[in-house]
């Protein structure tokens, strides 16, 4: 079955953004309203490899050009994989509510339009910027500049849009299973479908040696509980270099489809374990804690707790990072997790 039919099967009404298709699109934005009758699209390409959604760039003929995502109810890179096609609107809900706040907005794509029906977003274009991930090549360091706005953007979230100030809720429940699946379950099974050995010789002994450790898996078992529970602060649920692009504005922050109201602690300590495993230098390393203003919970046991388990998670799991490290250098880090997750 193809995807366009696949999709119809739950969403009957709905629009099937199809890149192949640009009347059908240039169609669709004028019946929104989106985009005014006159104007046609000129070209449409991916803006990113079909990973979670299908995000396109769309051009046209009055010289603008917008980014168009849409979330359907399968991963993209693997549609035999269902997944929350609401994640979407809640994306939507985010942009809405936290680009309320100067700082946030600052850092943000504008989010121009929505259709929860089709689940899909319309989003000012911030040009074809990198993103970060070329930070886990050895030779390159995330400069302290960039650093400290990344802190600014997460510290303006913590401190404003907490449950007692804010008049909205995100539960994001489906998302938050999807993802707790990946984070706590599959590092640790016996066998998850993937050969760790493949990817570096030696790995698969190194998880079977951490999958039998009882304190450790206790340890995950309630961190799990904890990330599943609903929590004071609106987290950007993804907090790593592949959701920050570098743009001709500065730094911005995009892909908030994980976030929820949890612990604070989750996004510093997946941030802080990405600066780990992309072998930062220690200054910079050291300076999130000059930069990040901590809510008055926060507790810096939990934030270690969260950093050891997304290192963990990242080298043992599913969803692999392109880490140019040998076992030796994965070893250290995940020694160095375990402690993290272990030692109080
Ligand atoms: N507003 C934007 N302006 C410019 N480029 C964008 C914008 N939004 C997304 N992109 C580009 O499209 C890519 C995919 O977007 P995004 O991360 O939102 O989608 P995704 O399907 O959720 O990705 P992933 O599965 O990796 O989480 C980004 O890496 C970025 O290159
Ligand atoms: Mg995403």
């Amino acid at each position: 079955m193809n995807l366009a039919t696949k999709f119809r099967n739950t969403h009957p009404h709905a629009f099937f953004l199809d890149p192949e298709k640009p009347n059908a699109l240039k169609d669709y934005l004028s019946y929104q309203e989106w985009i005014d009758s006159e104007t046609d699209i000129t070209s449409i390409e991916n803006a990113g490899e079909d990973t979670m959604n299908k995000v396109v760039r769309v051009h046209l003929t009055n010289g603008k050009s917008y980014i168009i995502k849409q979330s359907r109810p399968w991963v993209e890179k693997y549609p035999d994989i269902p997944a929350p096609a609401e994640r979407g609107n809640i994306e939507g809900a985010y942009f809405q509510e936290a680009g309320a706040n100067d700082t946030i907005a600052s850092f943000s794509p504008e989010l121009l339009n929505a259709d929860p029906d089709a689940h899909i977003l319309m989003l000012e274009d911030l040009g074809e910027g990198t993103d970060l991930t070329y930070l886990y090549k050895k030779e390159n360091s995330m400069d302290e500049n960039v650093l400290a706005a990344l802190m600014d953007y997460l510290s303006a979230l913590h401190q404003n849009f907490t449950q007692a100030t804010c008049d909205f809720y995100i539960e994001n429940r489906g998302m938050r299973k999807l993802n707790a699946e990946h984070i706590f379950r599959f590092p640790f099974v016996d066998d998850n479908g993937l050969n760790l050995d493949d990817i570096t010789p030696g790995l698969a002994d190194l998880r079977d040696k951490y999958r039998t450790d009882k304190e450790l898996m206790e340890q995950v078992a309630f961190l799990q509980y904890r990330y599943l529970q609903n929590g004071e602060t609106l987290l950007q649920g993804d907090y790593y270099p592949g959701s920050f692009i570098h743009t001709a504005d500065g730094i911005k922050v995009i892909d908030p489809e994980f976030c929820f109201f949890g612990d604070a602690e989750f996004d510093l300590g997946v941030f802080y374990a990405h600066l780990l495993m992309a072998q930062q230098p220690k200054e910079i390393i050291d300076s999130i804690s000059d930069h990040y203003k901590k809510p008055p919970t926060f507790s810096d046991m939990l934030y270690q707790q969260y950093a050891g388990i997304e290192i963990m998670r990242r080298i043992l799991g599913l969803a692999q990072l392109p880490l140019p490290l040998h076992l030796d250098e994965k070893e250290a880090l995940l020694e160095q997790a375990y402690a993290m997750l272990l030692e109080e």
